[in-house]
């Protein structure tokens, strides 16, 4: 799969964050369709979702650790929540993804900042879906860790990412390009589950 033309951007939408939420909108709806949230309680749907994050973030990490340089990459493994998907498989005894992965190669350093919004973002979405997993009995320990991430942490950790993302994506070119990135890997994603899901 190639990247498609980069979005053409707004006026105004230049500043990253605006613009990766302008350009990644209808993706994460479509996303969130497809996860549907009344349905995770179904315990064998739960586990097709986990299993597809498992397969997805394996593959996934070590693509977005390529597009970025040496200097980076202590910071990257330190927010790596692989291990929490990992645990909430071994703690519901379901075994780890055989899925096929197809991800969109990450052909510049713009593309993978654009691509690490989409699953920074989502430990955002993660504490609404931890909130619901709650309510059906599921916690951090008992198979809900994945969700639930870095708990408290995770607002501070995304308000630093933000500040990286200004850094990191200072040009229109650059932001195009990392728009171009983050609707790939939602649509990376939602091909995977979708696939899974079926
Ligand atoms: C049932 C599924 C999902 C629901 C209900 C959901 C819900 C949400 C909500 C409520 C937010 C805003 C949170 C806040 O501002 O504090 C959010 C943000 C976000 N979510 Fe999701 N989400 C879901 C799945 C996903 C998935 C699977 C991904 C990516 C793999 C994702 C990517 C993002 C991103 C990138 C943001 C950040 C948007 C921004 O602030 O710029 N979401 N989600």
């Amino acid at each position: 799969m190639q990247f498609a033309e980069p979005a053409l951007l707004e006026p105004g939408l230049h500043a990253p964050l605006a613009a990766l939420r302008a350009a990644t909108r209808d993706h994460h709806l479509r996303l969130d369709r497809l996860m549907d949230l009344r349905l995770l309680g179904d315990a064998a749907r739960y586990a097709t979702v986990l299993q597809a994050f498992d397969g997805f973030l394996s593959a996934w990490e070590s693509t977005v650790a390529a597009g970025l340089p040496a200097a980076r990459q202590p910071w990257l493994q330190a927010r790596s929540r692989r291990h929490f998907v990992a645990r909430d498989l071994q703690v519901l005894g379901i075994a780890a993804s055989t899925l096929p992965v197809q991800l969109t190669p990450i052909a510049t350093g713009a593309a993978a900042w654009g691509s690490l919004y989409v699953m920074e973002g989502s430990a955002l979405g993660g504490r609404v879906i931890a909130r619901a997993l709650a309510a059906q009995g599921l916690r951090p320990d008992t198979g809900a860790a994945y969700f639930h991430g870095w708990g408290e942490s995770t607002g501070p950790m995304w308000r630093e990412f933000r500040q990286l993302l200004e850094q990191e994506l200072a040009t229109p070119a650059a932001v195009s390009l990392a728009c171009a990135g983050a609707c790939a890997t939602f649509d990376d994603f939602s091909a995977l589950l979708e696939g899974a899901l079926a």
